[in-house]
């Protein structure tokens, strides 16, 4: 295929079987979220270009990692880098300050970011986000965690572990920041190019850096610039995701790639992904209505990479047969079996017949690659009434009336597409 025709650098195309795999998390996903009482929200795949400059302007992600065009009518848009500001822009337009809070919306989509592809950094990638308004409680904090680590555990991923920092308020943040200018002005021929620009533009991301490891050692520790808040709050958000058994270990250089952040921020990472790829991440980010022109409204949230998620699963999540029953059979009779596929369909159960004019020996084996029963239509039984019906996972077969047949499959084959839970399930079972 000639290259302008192929798909753009740093996207997939999600086929069958996999396709599956990342719809049954989209529907974990959600049964989890719904357990801690999240709704699903939808936004606009774009935005004006404004809402994303608005609230992250010094960022890589918005400075240069934008897919931002101007439309016909002279309208600046961006593909949405990520879901918080579009998020934050339905709630203040939508009113949702005047409703009971807190608010808890939860979302599901493509996020587009030009940056480098690599091993699990696409230009196109799938966030499954969560974001909880109205609340400046700790609590809220290690709500939005336990509800993003027990995503990934109801996945199968076993302990996950957080890493967790503050980076401070408005309070304490600029005494930390001016700290960490006058550390790295110090040791500023030391610095890579990028740093440099950090130093002037955005200091805090020095803690970021991949290259200047050994200087980021030395520098200073946020948590010896917390104010008593800052400090309480950290404490408790720890203190409770401690006491609900998950694990966590204070990163005194996690700041996050956008500017929004208040407080507290966090990360899950996975040994195969390496260690600057994150799982999940998200933090507080008690500013951000505000930067929008909206009200001041508490928040906190996270965003997970569904792409990495299903990565360091490897294979373990997996998907049960797309269509449990195959109705094959004898020559003469296609026609009757379309019809039974059909019937079976009405009933609730994903049902296939042969669409290529194949022989019974060519469709039953079609039928062993995919398949947990087989109905074989003609012969004498057919005419009586009779279907035989084979169950491929059993190694077992018997002649009975057609009008038995849902009873003899049982109500399993009733239950495709399949739950989350049950992917879940299956996964267990593999463990
Ligand atoms: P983020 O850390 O930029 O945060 O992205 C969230 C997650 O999306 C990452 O942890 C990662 O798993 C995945 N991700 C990001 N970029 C890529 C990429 N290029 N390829 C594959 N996966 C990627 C946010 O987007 C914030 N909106 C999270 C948040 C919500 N904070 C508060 N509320």
């Amino acid at each position: 295929m000639r290259p302008e025709l192929q798909r753009p650098r740093g996207t997939q195309d999600v086929l069958p079987p996999h396709s599956w795999k990342v719809e049954g998390m989209r529907q974990l996903a959600l049964a989890v979220a719904r357990r801690y009482g999240f709704e699903p929200l939808e936004t606009p795949i774009f935005e004006q270009s404004a809402v994303f400059l608005r609230v992250g302007e010094n960022t890589d992600i918005v400075q240069h990692e934008r897919y931002a065009f101007r439309d016909a009518g002279g309208v600046d848009l961006t593909l949405r880098p990520e879901g918080t500001a579009g998020a934050a822009r339905a709630f203040i337009e939508n009113g949702l300050a005047q409703q009971p809070q807190p608010v808890r919306l939860c979302y599901w989509g493509p996020m587009f970011r030009r940056e480098r592809p690599e091993a699990g950094r696409f230009r196109q990638h799938t966030q499954f986000g969560a974001e909880l308004y109205g609340s400046e409680l700790p609590f809220a904090d290690a709500e939005i965690i336990l509800l993003a680590t027990a995503v990934v555990e109801a996945a199968g991923l076993t302990d996950p572990v957080v890493r967790l920092n503050s980076i401070g308020c408005e309070v304490c943040r600029p005494r930390y920041r001016t700290a960490l200018i006058e550390y790295y002005q110090g040791r500023r021929a030391e610095l890579c190019e990028d740093c440099q620009v950090r130093l002037e533009r955005n200091p805090l991301r020095l803690l970021d850096c991949k290259v200047d490891v050994a200087i980021r050692a030395e520098a200073p520790d946020i948590a010896d610039f917390w104010c008593e808040a800052c400090r309480t709050h950290y404490e408790a958000v720890r203190s409770l995701l401690e006491r609900a058994g998950r694990t966590v270990r204070r990163d005194p250089r996690l700041v996050r790639g956008l500017d929004y952040y208040t407080r507290t921020v966090f990360e899950v990472g996975h040994p195969s992904l390496g260690e600057s790829v994150a799982l999940f991440g998200g933090g507080r980010y008690d500013g951000l209505m505000e930067s929008l022109d909206g009200p001041k409204v508490p928040a906190v949230g996270f965003g997970m990479g569904i792409e990495r998620l299903l990565s360091a699963l490897e294979g373990r999540f997996v998907a049960t047969p797309l269509t449990p029953v195959y109705v094959a059979h004898l020559p003469g009779f296609a026609e009757e079996a379309q019809l039974l596929a059909e019937s079976l369909r009405r009933q609730g159960v994903a049902a296939e017949a042969d669409l290529l004019g194949r022989s019974l020996k060519a469709q039953l084996k079609d039928a062993s690659r995919r398949t947990r029963w087989v109905v074989l239509v003609g012969g004498r039984e057919w005419e009586s009434g009779q279907v035989v019906v084979r169950d491929l996972e059993q190694g077992s077969q018997e002649t009975i009336p057609y009008d038995q047949l849902m009873q003899w499959m049982g109500i399993e084959a009733a239950q495709v597409p399949l739950s989350g839970r049950r992917w879940a399930a299956a996964d267990q079972r593999q463990d």
